[in-house]
């Protein structure tokens, strides 16, 4: 088989993605790889050890073992020889991830460990903010998903702190507001809806719904294609 065999799912922060992409790959059998954790693996890395130059990340991470393991439908970052979780969620990782994300070096590091992993032998679901654009431009399917920032920064602070009250609200959508418009606006494959890519818009869609509208475009991407949804 020819083709590449991965869903790619883009979209700015806090829009759902890894947890519907999970449940995407699940349904069909597929792994799934939520490729902002190894951004924020190389973050954790460089935060820890005080380094700014992307060479020293590199060299640090891999003497720490930063790197991608399967377990169970999942591929997650293992570092120091554990899952990376969840050290990599701290608030410090996710305010200084763009920095790290911003830099060429440490993105082609990432995106050579995720071409590795779609040269397997089950489809990949892999969601991220460049997947579709820059990582996969030929993945058969690829899917933008999104949400109004008020939405998104409730659903990131029930997930948090189980409610999402009013006054962290504002402070939240304007957090999610900052990170997106730093992916953005960075030169290196700036966050941006690939001009193939099938637009879904979950403000108003329950996790299922959420999860059930990826699943039909995909199918109906592959059955157009003519690609059978397995290797
Ligand atoms: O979970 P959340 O949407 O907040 O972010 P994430 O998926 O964990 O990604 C963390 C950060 O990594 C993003 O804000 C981007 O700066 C960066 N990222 C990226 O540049 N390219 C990707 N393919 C995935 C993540």
């Amino acid at each position: 088989m020819t083709t590449t065999p991965v869903i790619a799912i883009d979209g700015p922060a806090a829009s759902g993605k890894s947890s519907t992409a999970a449940a995407v790959a699940r349904a069909l059998g597929a792994f799934h790889l939520d490729s902002g954790a190894l951004y924020r693996g190389l973050t954790r890395v460089a935060l820890d050890h005080d380094l700014g130059a992307a060479e020293a990340i590199i060299q640090r991470a891999e003497t720490r073992g930063l790197g991608l393991v399967r377990v169970g439908d999942e591929i997650i970052p293992f570092l120091d020889g554990e899952p990376a979780e969840p050290l990599i969620r701290s608030p410090e990782v996710t305010a200084a991830v763009f920095r790290i994300a911003a830099m060429e070096p440490l993105r082609d590091w990432v995106n050579r460990r995720l071409r590795r992993e779609a040269s397997g032998t089950r489809w990949l679901v892999l969601d991220g903010r460049d997947i579709g654009t820059a990582v996969f431009p030929d993945a058969p399917v690829k899917i933008f998903l999104t949400a109004t920032p008020l939405a998104r920064a409730k659903r990131r602070l029930v997930q948090r702190d189980g409610a999402a009250l009013a006054p962290e609200l504002a402070a939240e959508a304007a957090a999610l507001a900052a990170r997106d418009a730093a992916d953005a606006s960075r030169a290196v494959a700036p966050l941006r809806q690939a001009t193939d890519a099938i637009v879904i818009d979950t403000t108003e869609l329950t996790f299922g719904q959420q999860v059930d509208a990826i699943l039909a475009v995909a199918r109906k991407a592959l059955s157009n294609k003519q690609i059978p949804p397995t290797l």
